[in-house]
């Protein structure tokens, strides 16, 4: 009964949320399992009764007639009273579980902005992340439901039996021995039933994901041209397959032993009926008793199957809620270990200005999930106000060298410094005002263009004049203006009819959008690579001018571009292979002028 103890502890952390918004839907629910446990037994006495009185009306019409009456009128008004409060309870229900849903979406989407970028490379993290995505409310409530059906089949069981053992004292016996191994066997039963799905959740996100490919537009397109819907249906098919087959095997087992014991128990109670009521000694001497018997010893057998199959499923309930909390409270070992080894320290409370300069001290990194590392012994500076491009081949670590400089990705190896403080000391709010970033793999979010720009800077977002201006200069404002809704026109088509940009337009607006957070130091992974070459000669034409004051990391692969940056830093392999100027790395005669005189041919 170990479990059992661990469903409770599980359920208990509801509670603070009923607390908070459910205490009426909690009473009534505990009213309505009252009486919905008692309603069995008063029904079958007064049916008893009834059935008496009326074989006494059919044998001389004058006597019984008003008894039968009566008892009708009670009985309607039993069930009135049951319908009353059901629609009460099943209201406050529905108000209580889009409470619950709202607070426990909150909770999640709050854990999920808290949680260090490195998390979503933990698969641990990622499963657990999806398998409390969904109708969380229900799957919370549902085990306290249970508890009260539970409770509701005890007070019947507690009516109903203490009528019987007056009727007979054997049955006390008998119920106790057909019960605990009925519950056993649903207790084991339904743990397996969870190991299943927790197995299956690989192969079930691959159904998931492949049944999203199917509904996206961009991959659409794809499996269009290269001719994938047959392979990936047949992928589908085939892990659905699987899936499925693992859930009816286990249902089959299930139902074969539910019918066993059933059979078993129905058996059973037919016998025990049987010496009751044609045993020696038998109290019963009227039809209606007969009935009232009977109609209890089903109560009794029903409560039991009920009970042992609630019971056992309150385990396997309660995990979801377990599995909530396990990923709420989710702390990547290592992690923890370094941010607190550092925080022990200091707490990352500094705030830094940026007057100097920005060191990179023997920086390693390895991601996760991988054996190699993606940074191996990086060590440069970049002074205020220089414009530093990083150049190198595919997968040579650029990208992830400004994610660990912005916070993202936690160092544990190495130092990085802005002005001498360590960026495990710099408070994250504070790095967040230093810099500004286009990734490789912006957001497109499908609000308005205004919205679009003014995510850059929240604290600004009603400022329109600013953000025209970032606008102008990103060459957004010439595409917008045109728009029949201006800047509140929604971009993409997913919530809103709004309009379909191009690729390069969606680059200005992500670089519109770091624009518009006027930040100190500027961090652009590719931010040209899908413009026209004339947007893309605006935009460094400009570049001087939208950069000046401010400090610029870009990355590149066009080598033209890296000609315009003060120092050019070149990656190989997660080293720092070569750092200078142009003309130097030119005449050092290196991996840089290679790739510079590689690219060059191509123009001449
Ligand atoms: N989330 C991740 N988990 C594990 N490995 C990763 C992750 N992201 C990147 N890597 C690995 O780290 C290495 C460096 O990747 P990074 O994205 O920094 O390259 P890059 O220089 O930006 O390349 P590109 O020019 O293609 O953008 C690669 O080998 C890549 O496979
Ligand atoms: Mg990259």
């Amino acid at each position: 009964m170990n479990n059992f103890g661990q469903s409770i502890k599980n359920i208990a952390k509801i509670s603070p949320f009923i607390r908070k918004k459910g205490k009426l839907w909690f009473l009534l629910s505990l009213i309505q399992a009252a009486y919905n446990g008692v309603t069995p037994f008063v029904s079958a006495l007064l049916y008893g009764a009834m059935i008496n009185h009326l074989i006494h009306y059919f044998q001389d019409r004058e006597s019984g007639v008003y008894q039968v009456f009566y008892l009708l009128i009670l009985q309607l008004c039993l069930a009135q009273f049951s319908y009353l409060i059901r629609m009460f309870q099943a209201y406050f229900m529905k108000k209580f579980e889009f409470d619950l849903d709202h607070d426990l979406k909150f909770l999640t989407n709050q854990k999920v902005a808290k949680s260090p970028l490195s998390y979503f490379d933990i698969p641990e993290f990622y499963n657990q992340l999806n398998r409390v995505r969904g109708s969380v409310s229900s799957k919370f409530l549902h085990p306290i439901m249970n508890m009260f059906q539970i409770f509701q089949h005890i007070v019947t069981l507690l009516s109903v039996i203490g009528y019987l053992i007056s009727v007979h004292w054997i049955f006390a016996v008998l119920c106790i021995v057909v019960f605990i191994p009925l519950t056993i066997t649903q207790l084991k039963l339904s743990k397996n039933r969870y190991l299943v799905s927790y197995l299956q959740s690989r192969d079930s996100r691959e159904i998931g994901y492949i049944a999203n490919l199917f509904s996206d537009k961009a991959s659409i397109k794809e499996i269009k041209i290269f001719n994938l819907s047959n392979h990936l249906n047949e992928r589908w098919s085939q892990r659905f397959r699987i899936v499925s087959g693992q859930i009816l095997t286990l249902a089959r087992k299930q139902q074969w032993i539910d019918f066993g014991l059933q059979t078993g128990t129905t058996l059973f109670f037919t016998g025990i009926s049987f010496f009751i009521l044609f045993g020696k000694n038998s109290k019963v001497t009227q039809v209606g008793d007969f009935y009232t018997i009977t109609q209890m010893i089903q109560n009794v057998q029903n409560s039991f199957t009920q009970l042992s199959y609630l019971t056992g499923s309150i385990y396997e309930e309660t995990l979801y809620i377990q599995d909530f909390y396990e990923f709420i409270e989710y702390g990547d070992p290592a992690f923890a270990e370094a941010a607190a080894a550092a925080a022990a320290e200091s707490p990352p409370t500094a705030a830094v200005q940026f007057q100097d300069s920005i060191e990179f001290d023997s920086v390693s990194y390895r991601y996760v999930n991988s054996d190699a590392e993606a940074l191996k012994d990086v060590s440069f500076q970049i002074k205020k106000g220089e414009k530093i491009a990083i150049v190198g081949t595919n997968g040579s670590g650029k990208t992830t060298l400004i994610k660990c400089l912005l916070g993202l990705y936690p160092i544990r190896e190495g130092n990085i410094t802005i002005d001498g403080v360590s960026l495990h000391e710099v408070s994250p709010q504070n790095l967040q005002e230093l810099m500004t970033v286009v990734f490789q793999d912006f957001t497109k979010y499908a609000f308005s263009a205004h919205d679009n720009i003014a995510f850059g800077d929240i604290q600004k977002y009603r400022d329109r004049e600013l953000l025209v201006a970032a606008a102008e200069k990103s060459g957004v404002h010439q595409f917008v203006q045109h728009f029949a809704d201006g800047y509140d026109t929604a971009l993409g088509r997913l919530l809103a009819d709004g309009e379909e940009l191009s690729g390069g337009q969606w680059q200005k607006i992500a670089f519109a959008r770091a624009l518009f957070r006027d930040s100190e130091i500027m961090i652009l992974d590719e931010p040209t690579a899908a413009l026209d070459p004339y947007a893309e000669m605006e935009i460094y034409k400009e570049f001087e001018k939208l950069t000046r004051n401010r400090t610029t990391i870009f990355i590149s692969h066009r080598m033209a571009a890296a000609k315009l940056a003060d120092r050019i830093v070149v990656m190989q392999a997660g080293k720092v292979a070569e750092v200078g100027t142009h003309q130097e790395l030119i005449e050092r005669n290196g991996v840089y002028r290679e790739m510079f005189e590689l690219q060059a041919e191509w123009y001449r």
